[in-house]
């Protein structure tokens, strides 16, 4: 009978079993790279439904960010803004642009436009915007310059060492409650010793893990 396949084809159950483990150990190399917080998440800057760019509205417009992001002082979460707070301009502004035909829809249906998510930490975890927003954290120091933002991206990791980092050492974050959505403040040298002074009376949890995992 006439052999149909080669002979080394006979070596190919003895190979299989280092091949796949081979592949096995590379998969579990990339999935634990891909999705280790510094490389899933910063720079995650999903395509939006509509382009809204902070660039323009929160820049070149100078419009504060608690225009949109109105409960962030006094609740856990910032939120997004309902379709009404753009159709207070854009009702007007722009009311043909091609652009903005989700946000009319979304207007006319009730639905909201479907913005996708993107700074989330673990539900393990509690994070409280109006804990530190009422003690002088501005947005900057945790979301970076989203007023040069076209489209919004992760600054920062939101990992624990990062929390840990800030909470070791407040100080520097600290700036007047007047300021806490001004992207350009930066501080003087008598606003460096208030600020010490301020965080001396702070007690951000470190050690105490319940803090933040409740
Ligand atoms: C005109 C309304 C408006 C203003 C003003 C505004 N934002 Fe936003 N913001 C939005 C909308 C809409 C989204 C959701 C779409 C997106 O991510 O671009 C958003 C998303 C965000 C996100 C990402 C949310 C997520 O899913 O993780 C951050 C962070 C943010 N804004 C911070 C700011 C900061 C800081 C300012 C002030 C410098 C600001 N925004 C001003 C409307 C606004
Ligand atoms: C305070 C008024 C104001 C509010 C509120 C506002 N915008 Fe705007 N928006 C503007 C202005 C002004 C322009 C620039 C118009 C121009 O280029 O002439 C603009 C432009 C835009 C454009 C570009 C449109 C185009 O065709 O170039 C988009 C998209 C947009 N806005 C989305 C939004 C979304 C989404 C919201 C709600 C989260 C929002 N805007 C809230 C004033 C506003
Ligand atoms: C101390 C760090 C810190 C500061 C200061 C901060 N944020 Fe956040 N922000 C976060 C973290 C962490 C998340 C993810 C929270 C989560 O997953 O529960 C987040 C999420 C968000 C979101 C999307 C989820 C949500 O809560 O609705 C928006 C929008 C946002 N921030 C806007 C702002 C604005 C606007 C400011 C300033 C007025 C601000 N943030 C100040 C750390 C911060
Ligand atoms: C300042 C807030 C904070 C404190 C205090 C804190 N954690 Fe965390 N922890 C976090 C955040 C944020 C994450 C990451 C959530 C995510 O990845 O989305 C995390 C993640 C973790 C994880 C998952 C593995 C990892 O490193 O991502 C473990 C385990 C953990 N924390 C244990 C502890 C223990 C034990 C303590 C007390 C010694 C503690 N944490 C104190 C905020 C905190
Ligand atoms: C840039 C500085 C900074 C960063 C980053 C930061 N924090 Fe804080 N955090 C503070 C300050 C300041 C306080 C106020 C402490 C006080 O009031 O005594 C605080 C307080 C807290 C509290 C106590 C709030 C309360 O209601 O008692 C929790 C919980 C907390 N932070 C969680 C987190 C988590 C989780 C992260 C990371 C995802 C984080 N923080 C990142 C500065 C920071």
């Amino acid at each position: 009978m006439a052999q149909i396949f080669p002979r080394w084809t006979n070596q190919i159950p003895m190979l299989a079993p280092p091949i796949v483990g081979l592949v096995l150990v590379c998969v579990v190399f990339s999935v634990w790279y891909w999705f280790s917080p510094r490389h899933t998440d910063v720079g995650y800057a999903p395509h939006q439904p509509v382009p809204y760019s902070h660039k323009l509205h929160a820049g070149q417009l100078g419009m504060d960010c608690r225009y949109c992001h109105n409960n962030v002082e006094i609740s856990a979460y910032a939120g997004v803004p309902p379709t009404q707070t753009c159709m207070n301009c854009h009702a007007n502004v722009k009311k043909d642009s091609k652009l903005l035909k989700p946000v009319r829809d979304s207007w006319a249906s009730g639905d909201p436009v479907p913005w996708v998510r993107i700074h989330k930490i673990a539900d393990y975890a509690y994070f409280d915007h109006s804990a530190h927003l009422t003690r002088g954290v501005g947005c900057v120091s945790c979301h970076g310059r989203i007023d040069q933002m076209v489209v919004v991206r992760q600054q920062e990791p939101l990992n624990m060492e990062w929390c840990l980092d800030c909470h070791r050492n407040p100080a520097p974050a600290l700036r007047p409650l007047d300021k806490i959505t001004d992207m350009d403040w930066v501080a003087s040298p008598e606003w460096t010793k208030e600020a010490q002074e301020k965080a001396s009376k702070l007690q951000p949890p470190v050690v105490n893990c319940a803090g933040c995992h409740r």
